[in-house]
């Protein structure tokens, strides 16, 4: 694989980006009238909030192996006070165990939460649960996990209620102040956190470990949805982008997935999200050292199992010395001791290559969630977006601005994308509140 095939095989021109947009829009319609299709497209029971609810709440933030529990006061009128936050590790003994050890660890945490900051056991408290999992929603706090993504893998939890098997655990644990009365996901809470602030946004996307998208849609539009009638018409939709696959994959992609957790499942999230780009790149670089266009000695490494991580990516790519300085001394620390400053611009190159691609599919799909909202792109949006990928890589999120421009020519500064920090717990407490009647 020399660089000019690899450019030519991930490029995605215009045309390949509005044949995605196309798809995507397809998938969508038919995921919403419960027909087959790779996007799930789920009612979450969540309206847009009012920017009005007001009160204390405590948020659960579980979507990787951190996690974070926070206690937050919104004060209405659009405006919340400073959380308090406290942050955890789930091990693989969490992560690869039963529901029982996975669910009594994060009970744990709370309860520590709850005694560090002197929250006593008289004071009721309603619990947002972001749980960033695909969940098939049955009430506002209620929900089955369909299947479990980003190498998670306890036993017991997928095809159960996740409120239930907490509140179980809460009960295991003496925790009983705490009502759990809503369950989001974290695309949710970060659409939900910003537009608590900026009623013009709306659309939520997470583009960390793992990846996906949130809208809210009409309800007569949502031919699936059988429950009542809602205040606003409308409800959020979890499309559960990860798992959207028409997509050319390219040889890469095919062996990526084939030896995955999850093989045949969350196609995109493997073209796109953190757990996987720098698996990739080390899926090329192996090709290209087999081949020959790079020398055998610099994949060494990834030979012996090694992981390339995303963050390499992050570094490489950012990395503007002459003689790419920053990069050598990643690679010696890696194991690549000798390398010549004409290797390590090739790798650049293929960082580059396939993060560029990665951000264009999602330009892609955020461009199909716009127009399907709005399809003349007459008015302005937001677009909140949380995580790893899009926050710390240095070209992501200006490649989805480019892609975008690409698409839409000068109508593309009505799509306005927003680094939206951390909005996933904070969305999570304004949903209790909405859910708890605090509007
Ligand atoms: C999950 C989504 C989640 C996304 C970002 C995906 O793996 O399926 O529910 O929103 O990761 O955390």
């Amino acid at each position: 694989m020399t660089i000019g095939r690899l450019e030519k095989l991930f490029r995605l021109s215009r045309p390949a980006m509005q044949a995605i947009i196309k798809n995507f829009r397809f998938e969508m319609a038919a995921g919403l009238s419960d027909k087959k299709s790779s996007l799930k497209m789920i009612p979450t029971y969540v309206e847009m909030p009012s920017g009005r609810e007001k009160g204390k709440f405590i948020a659960l933030d579980l979507g990787g192996t951190n996690f974070r529990v926070l206690e937050l006061t919104l004060k209405g009128a659009h405006r919340s006070g400073e959380p308090r936050i406290m942050k955890f590790t789930l091990e693989k003994r969490e992560i690869n165990g039963t529901a029982e050890i996975f669910f009594d660890f994060i009970a744990e945490s709370v309860k520590t939460f709850l005694n560090k900051h002197k929250i006593s056991g008289a004071e009721e408290l309603n619990l947002g649960f972001t749980f960033s999992f695909p969940i098939k929603q049955t009430g506002i706090a209620s929900g089955i996990l369909i299947s479990w993504t980003k190498g998670f893998a306890a036993s017991g939890v997928e095809g159960n209620d996740v409120v239930e098997l907490l509140k179980e655990a809460f009960a295991r644990k003496g925790i009983r102040n705490i009502n759990i009365s809503a369950l989001v996901n974290d695309t949710v809470g970060t659409l939900v956190a910003k537009s608590y602030e900026d009623p013009g946004c709306d659309v939520g996307v997470i583009i960390g470990t793992g990846t996906n998208a949130c809208y809210p849609e009409k309800l007569p539009e949502i031919k699936k949805w059988k429950g009542p009638q809602n205040k606003s018409g409308r409800m959020i939709i979890n499309i559960e982008w990860g798992n959207f696959n028409k997509l050319t994959s390219t040889s890469f992609d095919r062996r990526l997935d084939k030896d995955s957790d999850n093989p045949g499942q969350q196609i995109l999230e493997k073209m796109v999200s953190g757990m996987y780009l720098g698996s990739i790149t080390g899926l090329v670089l192996k090709d290209m050292a087999a081949e020959g266009n790079l020398p055998l000695g610099l994949i060494q490494p990834l030979v012996k199992g090694k992981k390339f991580e995303t963050e390499y990516m992050s570094i490489i790519e950012g990395d503007s010395t002459a003689g790419l300085k920053m990069t050598a001394k990643l690679l010696a620390g890696f194991g690549m001791a000798k390398t010549s400053a004409a290797d390590r611009r090739v790798l650049k190159k293929v960082c580059g290559i396939v993060s560029r691609r990665a951000a264009r599919i999602s330009a892609s799909c955020i461009a199909a969630i716009v127009l399907k909202i709005d399809p003349r792109l007459s008015v302005k949006h937001t677009i909140a977006i949380d995580g790893s990928v899009f926050e710390k890589h240095p070209t992501f999120a200006a490649n989805m601005r480019k892609a975008l421009k690409d698409l839409f020519g000068l109508k593309h500064s009505r799509i306005k994308l927003a680094l939206a920090k951390d909005g996933s717990g904070k969305g999570a407490a304004i949903i209790a509140a909405v859910a708890a009647g605090a509007d």
